[in-house]
């Protein structure tokens, strides 16, 4: 069976076309992504320092049709050769939700093919399987940690996801975001202040580990990131804010961030008894969590599986690859239904 994903939820507009038959055969489900396109909007938005989403929606109406022939070129695919059509349904922005909800559904009209929506994250959820499939084994823990998004969810199997625990305000990503903002650091911040955080010394500055104890597995960010601001009013009013004094703060933001993380994604495996945590989203990419992570998973004997890094953000191949595992568990969530509903707001547990 050959998926061809379509992305559009935020600001990356993602094709893939995945096709079944090496994982069918016990192969790595990787060997089975034929191509992949994906174009990024950040240098659209970054004199905005974050995502318009009128911007974001004209850009996908211009990408998508150009990423989708590049994908089959890639992939040495005709349209005819597609069996269904993935896109994202929610959650997300909602007019860029629909661009890539009215192409899949145009493109599966004019072929006669089944399409299915997908929720984008159990396109996260599901994309370390697409790199390492062999290794991982349901049920295991997730760690969703993207830019609008930070949950704790126990998974069973495919379209089997039950939250564990979430974000009671900001998301991780949107912390890191706001606190690059307040370092002066361009959009989108993750990245930068991870980078900024390595310049610095723990311990400089401290801030709080929102939530780490308060017995369940929910978090909350919105005070960690006023606490970097009173920080830096602190810093400015005595002097100058000098770039280590950024530095300091950013390792201080980050050590307490990840710090919560992987107490929270220890305390879960704990509580589940299950010995797999799988780490997914944009903050899966953070380089000072994957290192805490594996130090902490190592000293209680469980395993920790990430996607690789490019396939940590936003990208079609995990909306193909989620399609595509979703149909092959039940052929008929694909529909020949032309009519189109996206869902900006669609909590996870609520999948059908
Ligand atoms: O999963 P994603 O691409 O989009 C959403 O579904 O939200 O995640 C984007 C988020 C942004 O907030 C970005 O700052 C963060 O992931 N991010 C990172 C890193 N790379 C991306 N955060 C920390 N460290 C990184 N290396
Ligand atoms: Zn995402």
């Amino acid at each position: 069976m050959r998926v061809l994903g379509i992305e559009t939820s935020c600001d990356e507009t993602g094709v893939a076309i995945v096709d079944t038959s090496p994982w069918e055969a016990g192969e790595p489900a990787g060997k089975g992504l034929l191509g992949q396109a994906l174009y990024s909007q950040i240098a659209m938005h970054v004199d905005y320092g974050g995502v318009v989403p009128e911007l974001a929606s004209r850009d996908h109406i211009k990408r998508v049709i150009p990423l989708i022939n590049q994908t089959l070129k890639e992939s040495k695919s005709t349209l005819e050769e597609i069996d269904a059509i993935a896109y994202t349904q929610g959650p997300g922005l909602a007019g860029a939700l629909l661009v890539g909800a009215s192409v899949a559904k145009g493109l599966a009209l004019a072929l006669n093919k089944p399409v299915l929506g997908i929720h984008h994250l159990e396109g996260h959820l599901l994309s370390p399987l697409l790199a390492n499939n062999a290794n991982i084994q349901f049920p295991f823990v997730a760690l969703l940690v993207s830019g609008g998004h930070t949950q704790l969810m126990e998974v069973t199997g495919v379209g089997e996801y039950a939250i564990l625990g979430e974000t009671l305000d900001d998301a991780a990503g949107e912390a890191f975001d706001k606190t690059a903002k307040l370092l002066g650091l361009s959009y989108p911040g993750g990245p930068a202040v991870s980078a900024l955080a390595k310049q610095g010394t723990s311990g400089t500055y401290q801030f709080p580990r929102p939530m780490k104890h308060s017995g369940d597995l929910d978090f909350s960010f919105a005070g960690l990131k006023t606490s970097v601001l009173t920080q830096v009013k602190k810093i400015s009013q005595a002097g100058t804010l000098s770039d280590q004094d950024k530095a300091h703060v950013a390792r201080g933001f980050v050590d307490a961030i990840v710090e919560v993380l992987v107490s929270k994604s220890i305390s879960a495996l704990k509580q589940s008894g299950m010995k797999t945590l799988v780490v997914a989203g944009g903050v899966g990419a953070n380089e000072q969590l994957r290192e805490a992570l594996e130090i902490a998973c190592q000293k209680e004997g469980v395993a920790v599986h990430y996607p690789p890094l490019h396939l940590c953000t936003d990208n079609g191949a995990m909306i193909a690859f989620a399609g595509a595992m979703r149909l092959k568990k039940n052929p008929q969530l694909a529909s020949k239904d032309w009519g189109f509903d996206v869902r900006p707001r669609w909590p996870l547990d609520q999948l059908s």
